[in-house]
């Protein structure tokens, strides 16, 4: 019979040479549990791949995720979406999102999640850098700060390559309590958590501008009376934002699937805005201790990781940032990777 495809569109002459088309972005997401899927919606709707590919363990969970993301085609960007228990399907990714794993139930601490989540990083990140060599890992599943390392080592890939969501995430919470506690816009809170993603995290409050001016220096020069249990209430409160989400709904997953979005948009469209992710902080900082990885403010574009700014920090801050990576240290020597 007659190709339908064939006899609807006559295909004309281009004189475009390869060259000149749009370059291909490939996406791969692994794990569609709450969290790949979350960050799957919001790359499709913001129009970040040309082609998404989805690979987890549960052969039916994945082909439903995948079929039900494709029925939204009509209403979405055009992206070519794929999914398969098989590795394969990955080939030539250029950034590869690592979500797969066990989370936490109500009151466990990320960290407990360690020894499952290293079992599973050795089946999935191996083939992940055999079908894309040249790929960008991102790591989100937890506790994420010491998979990233572990990935590290799993993949060979460079380090400017291997990048951890790390408190990308909770500087999005903390900016939004500030932004809450000021009544400004999230978005005109520049203001940074560093260290661990998790407990330990450090909040960088001389650091904080609303709209381009200083928060504390300009409360001191105006003589402006604030406590300093305030804005130990507003960290306190960034820490325990996840374990409340989870106590509450299970899991949490829309603001990371917004914030890894986010990164995958800095890092393909080489917008070399500046993250605070889980990088190679080995000599920054006075970090000397060993090869950790641990959120510090980062420039990323297409080939990840750019640089490290150099931000002031108060001598408690940089105190707290180095007890940070011991904590992280500490944990990470009981791995045998
Ligand atoms: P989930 O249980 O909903 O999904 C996990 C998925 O991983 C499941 O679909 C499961 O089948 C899959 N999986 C298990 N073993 C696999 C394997 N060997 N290969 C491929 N897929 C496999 O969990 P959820 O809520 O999506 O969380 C995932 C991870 O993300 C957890 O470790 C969680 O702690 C972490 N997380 C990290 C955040 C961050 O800011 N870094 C934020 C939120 C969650
Ligand atoms: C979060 O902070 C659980 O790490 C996860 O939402």
């Amino acid at each position: 019979g007659l190709d339908i495809a064939q006899a609807f569109f006559k295909p004309i002459q281009s004189s475009s040479t390869p060259s000149s088309a749009k370059r291909h972005t490939k996406i791969s997401v692994i794990g569609v549990g709450n969290v790949g899927m979350a960050i799957a919606q919001t790359i499709l709707t913001q129009d970040l791949a040309d082609e998404l590919a989805l690979v987890d363990a549960k052969p039916d969970k994945l082909r439903g995720e995948m079929l039900d993301l494709q029925h939204a085609a009509a209403f979405l960007p055009r992206t070519k979406i794929l999914a398969s228990v098989d590795y394969s399907v990955t080939t030539g990714s250029d950034l590869c999102i690592v979500t797969a794993g066990a989370r936490q139930i109500p009151g466990e601490s990320r960290l407990n999640l360690l020894q499952r989540n290293v079992a599973l990083f050795k089946v999935i990140v191996p083939p992940l850098a055999k079908y894309s060599p040249e790929a960008i890992l991102l790591v989100v599943s937890n506790p994420v700060d010491v998979l990233t390392y572990v990935a590290w080592k799993l993949s060979g890939f460079p380090s400017n390559r291997v990048i951890g969501s790390g408190t990308n995430l909770d500087s999005s919470r903390f900016r939004f309590l500030i932004a809450d506690h000021l009544d400004v816009n999230a978005q005109d809170v520049q203001a940074y958590i560093v260290g661990e993603h998790g407990d330990t995290s450090v909040a960088l409050w001389s650091g904080i501008s609303v709209g381009g001016v200083p928060i504390l220096s300009f409360l001191e020069r105006q003589q402006i009376a604030y406590e300093k249990e305030t804005l130990q209430k507003i960290h306190k409160e960034v820490v325990e934002s996840a374990y409340e989400v989870i106590n509450l709904k299970g899991y949490t997953s829309w603001a990371i699937g917004y914030s890894v979005a986010n990164l995958a948009r800095s890092i393909l469209r080489d917008q070399r805005k500046i993250h605070p992710v889980s990088v190679l902080a080995k000599g920054f900082y006075g970090i000397n201790g060993g090869d950790v990885f641990l959120s510090l403010p980062a420039q990323l574009g297409r080939s990840g990781v750019m640089g490290v700014t150099n931000i002031h920090l108060t001598d408690e801050e940089a105190q707290q940032l180095r007890n940070s990576a011991e904590t992280i240290l500490e944990v990470q020597s009981q791995l045998g990777v």
